[in-house]
This record gives C-alpha cells, sequence and structure tokens, in this order.
C-alpha cells in the first residue's frame, strides 16, 4: 500500500510533494501504463477539486485516452481541438479559467468549468499530456502551471521506456 500523506500548507510545498511522490511511485519502472495510471490517482487523491485527472497519449499523431480517474471521457482528440488538442499542437501548457469560453472545447463532464493541460514531451516529441479537469472556475494558477510542468519533465522519460525497449528488440 502507498501512503503518501499529502498535507500541504501552501500550493508551491503541495506540488513539490506531488512531484517527489510521483518520482517514488515511477522511479525504476518501465511500464508506461502503471506510471500514468499511478499518477493518475495521485493526482486525484491529492489535488483538491477535481472532477477529472489523467493522461492523453499521443499515438501516431492523435490524442488517444490514456489512464484516469473521474468520470469516462472522449476517447480520441485530434490535435488542435479543445484544450487538449491545443497543448498538443503548441507543445505549450494551456490554463483556461472558464472552459465554456474556449473555442472549441471539448465537454467530456459538463461539470468542468476550469482546466489545466500540460504537455509530456521527450528528446522533442510529445509523448502525452496530463489534463486536469475542476467543477470549479479558475481554480488554476500559475503555481499549478509550474507544478505540473514540473511532474511533465519527471515523468517524460518514464513514459517511453516501454516503446524503447521493444523497439531495441
Ligand atoms: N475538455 C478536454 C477534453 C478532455 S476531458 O476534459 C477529460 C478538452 O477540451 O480538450
Amino acid at each position: 500500500m502507498y501512503d503518501f500523506r499529502i498535507e500541504a500548507g501552501d500550493k508551491a510545498e503541495l506540488w513539490r510533494q506531488v512531484v517527489g511522490a510521483a518520482d517514488a511511485l515511477t522511479a525504476g519502472e518501465p511500464d508506461a501504463v502503471a506510471n500514468m495510471a499511478n499518477v493518475a490517482a495521485l493526482l486525484w487523491e491529492a489535488l483538491p477539486d477535481l472532477n477529472w485527472s489523467g493522461f492523453y497519449r499521443n499515438v501516431g499523431g492523435e490524442l488517444v485516452l490514456g489512464p484516469f480517474q473521474g468520470r469516462a471521457a472522449c476517447i480520441r482528440i485530434p490535435f488542435g481541438k479543445g484544450v487538449c488538442g491545443a497543448a498538443a499542437q503548441s507543445l505549450e501548457p494551456q490554463r483556461v479559467d472558464d472552459v465554456h469560453a474556449f473555442p472549441g472545447h471539448i465537454a467530456c463532464d459538463a461539470a468542468s468549468a476550469s482546466e489545466l493541460v500540460v504537455p509530456v514531451v521527450h528528446e522533442g516529441a510529445l509523448i502525452a499530456v496530463i489534463d486536469l479537469d475542476s467543477p470549479r472556475t479558475a481554480r488554476f494558477d500559475e503555481q499549478d502551471v509550474a507544478g505540473c510542468v514540473e511532474l511533465a519533465r519527471l515523468l517524460a522519460p518514464r513514459l517511453t521506456l516501454v516503446e524503447k525497449a521493444s523497439a531495441a528488440r
């Protein structure tokens, strides 16, 4: 059983603990699905006010649903569509205070009000995006962006090892 007891006074400390726990969960584990699944669960448990946390993977130039917590979601998202597709196309984090005002937002869960999507890039290539949804408008701030970017940096080489191993055979 993993019990990280993440209780932080401020947001920067909360993200430090989340990244530390994600490091412990994924270090030395070559299975990308296992790593995404555990990190989705960690984010879900540690971050307040979420209704969805998880991954979309870059599968041949299209985003395909990966491990997540929350309600069943859209399976395929083209690059450039919605908040996730914008992050995939631009390779830049997308922080949206009000998803209803975002052109092309894809409403998987009507409860979502704000969203943060951060690309996971390894050696210049998009591997996946981390997607966080909240039922609260303007739930995410620049500290969340910084923390999630740090998490994406940690995870990038740990979400590719299976593909690399099989490609080497
Ligand atoms: N709302 C997202 C789609 C994914 S769900 O939120 C899980 C978007 O606009 O990209």
